[in-house]
């Protein structure tokens, strides 16, 4: 038998699939870790707690799907987009790694515009403006505030591409995260030479870059010792946890679009050609199908704000009483409220934000509070509030012109009928679900298995494994609601914007 596996490394935690060719999911298993916020509005997480978490869980699905060590034919890689693994000349990561959710850079992502020559020719360059969570500007963050840091640094690695060089000892990544590192041509699928040499940047601080599905490596004889396989697996590209969720939906071709509730909501769709937002709001960057690409707009927090609701203000909902999930208790009570919350709002913004304001001082927010409201309320409105911000992005995408045929509703917070639910109605459109679940790490499994000859290409390999198994059609009552919310909702931003400049100054 031949097994691919792949693996996801999330911001809340990393997750490895074993699959078999046709599909079929053999085993999975997940393993969390702490994120850290030395300061308001800074993000970092420590490489090693990845690697642990890689090492448990590909031992654990090898275990599982009873594969022996030379039937795991390919590893494919996914993770969160955009973090700074920063190592020296020995490989020793130099401090913990800046995330893609971290808003420090904003001084940095001036200065890139200005050494680009402006934005407009920065988005010719790399076909996208400066934003604080790519990874240009946390380079440039080390070299002006550790300038100590950036005199040992040799490599800058994605999280994924860390992981890739345990694995197999290579500096590579490939096209779909490079993309967000704000360094590579898009348009051509390569490192911006003109954009490193204004950013006095050095081209070998990076790794080489390949197309998703091609190999990059085989494990090492120390890797392969360690998780139980041989050195015979190959390793390839695989893709930011974006794209890999879109090959995991089958969004591999034009007119599908998938969006996704997990930490970070994200909605993509596939173009055929390069098409690029001239006012930067969505991102043009590389799909992880060969000579395609994708645009997406991000919500920074989106069931992250569930989450943060969950963890901060309904602790006593975890501790167990009753022993019930919390999100089942919470979705419960958001069920005995009605659409539109009572004239609730929730602005998810507590990561600031990125699609469509590119605003880190933006800020969370629960507007129009009566002494009626109750927690369900609260829940309902946080749904709503994340649709609404993936809304934004649909309204973009749709004005310039990409279509849009079908929406295919994945991530964590896709398994709550009540969000999928609130997504048709505040999209107006139907969404449907497909039957494989595993987003990210399904779509690398995919890639894994195409890059070692499974598949003639990734659109054979999702054609042959992913359906379509549910639609939620639009509530219409509910849908008329949102239509007229949803401009309130979107005023509430242009209201607040100065007032969050300056609450970000007060809590410096
Ligand atoms: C995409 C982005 C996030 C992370 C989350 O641009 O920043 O979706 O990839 O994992």
């Amino acid at each position: 038998m031949s097994i691919y596996l792949g693996i996801d490394i999330g911001t809340s935690g990393t997750k490895t699939i074993a699959i078999r060719e046709g599909g079929e999911i053999l085993a999975e298993s997940s393993a969390t870790y702490p994120l850290h916020h030395p300061k308001p509005m800074w993000s970092e997480q420590d490489p090693d707690d990845w690697w642990s978490a890689v090492v448990k869980t590909v031992r654990r699905v090898v275990k599982e799907s009873k594969a022996r060590p030379g039937e795991v034919k390919a590893i494919g890689l996914s993770g969160q987009m955009h973090g700074s693994v920063f190592l020296d000349k020995q490989d020793q990561v130099i401090r913990p790694a800046l995330l893609w959710n971290d808003q420090r850079t904003a001084q940095e992502c001036a200065e890139i515009e200005q050494r680009a020559g402006g934005r407009a020719k920065l988005i010719k360059m790399v076909a996208n403006p400066a934003l604080t969570g790519f990874t240009a500007p946390k380079i440039l963050w080390l070299r002006n505030n550790e300038p100590r840091n950036f005199a040992r640094l040799a490599k800058v690695l994605l999280p994924k591409d860390d992981v890739r060089r345990r694995l197999t000892g290579e500096y590579a990544t490939e096209v779909s995260d490079a993309s967000g590192m704000l360094l590579l041509d898009v348009a051509k699928r390569a490192w911006s030479k003109p954009l490193l040499s204004k950013l006095e940047l050095d081209e070998s601080l990076l790794g080489t870059v390949y197309e998703s599905e091609e190999v990059t490596g085989t494990l090492t004889a120390e890797a392969a010792k360690l998780l139980g396989l041989t050195t015979d697996c190959v390793v390839v590209g695989g893709a930011g946890d974006c794209a890999a969720n879109a090959v995991g939906n089958g969004v591999v071709k034009q007119g599908i679009l998938a969006s996704s509730l997990g930490t970070s909501g994200v909605m993509f769709v596939h173009s055929d050609e390069v098409a690029i937002d001239p006012e930067g709001r969505l991102h043009t960057f590389c799909h992880a199908v060969r000579g395609k690409w994708h645009m997406m707009g991000v919500t920074l927090c989106a069931a992250g704000t569930l989450e943060w609701f969950v963890q901060r203000l309904c602790a006593d909902l975890r501790s167990g009483r009753g022993k019930q999930d919390p999100y089942s208790v919470l979705t419960a009570e958001a069920l005995d409220t009605s659409p539109g919350s009572e004239g609730l709002f929730t602005l998810p913004y507590l990561a600031g934000e990125r699609t469509p304001h590119a605003d880190p001082n933006a800020r969370g927010c629960f507007i129009g509070l009566t002494l009626r409201h109750t927690r369900g309320h609260l829940t309902r409105s946080i749904m709503e509030g994340v649709a609404y911000s993936l809304r934004d992005s649909l309204e973009i995408i749709s004005d310039l012109g990409v279509p849009v045929r079908q929406i295919r509703a994945g991530g964590g917070g896709a398994k709550s009928a009540l969000w999928r639910q609130i997504q048709a109605d505040v999209f107006g459109k139907k969404v449907v679900t497909i039957n494989a679940e595993q987003g990210p790490a399904y779509g690398v499994a995919l890639l894994a298995a195409t890059g070692a000859g499974a598949y003639k290409n990734i659109q054979e390999a999702c054609a042959a494994t992913i359906q379509v198994v549910h639609e939620t059609a639009v509530d219409r009552k509910a849908a008329k609601i949102y239509n007229e919310a949803f401009p309130v909702y979107q005023g509430l931003y242009q209201s607040l914007k100065n007032d969050f400049q300056r609450i970000s100054e007060l809590s410096q």
